[in-house]
């Protein structure tokens, strides 16, 4: 009921991006494409760490990975890209991983696209928003759980990984997932 409210409010919002002050169609799509290819080099550089812990070190050793190796890799990428680039949830494991309100309709609206039949790989979404400060586009991509992600936020955890995340993450709220579900997004925003 929450979440109606919130996209309702917002709405008028999103509507008043659209006017043709912003910037054209053609800038937005460069934009969206250049979103699209950061989220795609997180998610790479990332999964391709976290392949190689797992197989060096075992999975227990992996989750610092995760904890020092993702935001490091989020922040060298916004500097590269010069948008801000993160991973929000709302079943978020670290404490600053809580998404805004944009960030919670996306990827609300990514889940209702995956429950439709989408696939995964193309679940983005892009927006041009109007905020107090000013205009910003703002970019949504869905991270969709495969088997091993379910290691450390599925449903039957082994004991050595709970026991850590649960020293690492008192407040963890990312556990109880199955495969092919929506685990968070990739968001990325720049003010134009
Ligand atoms: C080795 C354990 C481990 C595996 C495997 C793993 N994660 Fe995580 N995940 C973590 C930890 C630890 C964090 C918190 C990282 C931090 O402190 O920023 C996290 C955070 C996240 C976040 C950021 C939002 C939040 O909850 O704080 C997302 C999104 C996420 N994981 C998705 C995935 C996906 C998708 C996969 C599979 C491709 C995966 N994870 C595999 C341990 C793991």
């Amino acid at each position: 009921m929450k979440k109606i409210n919130l996209a309702a409010a917002l709405l008028p919002v999103f509507f008043a991006a659209g006017c043709a002050t912003g910037p054209s169609a053609e800038q937005q799509a460069a934009m969206a494409a250049d979103a699209r290819s950061t989220a795609g080099s997180l998610i790479k550089q990332l999964g391709g760490e976290l392949k190689k812990s797992i197989e060096a070190n075992g999975p227990v050793e992996a989750i610092s990975v995760c904890k020092e190796k993702a935001p490091a890799i989020a922040a060298s990428l916004s500097k590269s890209s010069g948008f801000a680039v993160k991973r929000v949830s709302p079943k978020n494991r670290n404490p600053n991983g809580v998404p805004d309100a944009w960030e919670a309709q996306a990827q609300d609206a990514l889940e209702k696209r995956l429950a439709a039949g989408e696939k995964p790989e193309t679940l983005d979404t892009w927006q041009v928003v109007k905020t107090s400060s000013g205009k910003e586009f703002r970019y949504a991509k869905a991270l969709v759980t495969q088997q091993v992600c379910l290691t450390c936020h599925g449903t039957d955890i082994p004991d050595g990984i709970k026991a850590k995340l649960a020293a690492e993450y008192p407040q963890d709220k990312a556990t109880g997932y199955g495969p092919g579900m929506v685990r968070g997004i990739v968001s990325i925003k720049r003010p134009l």
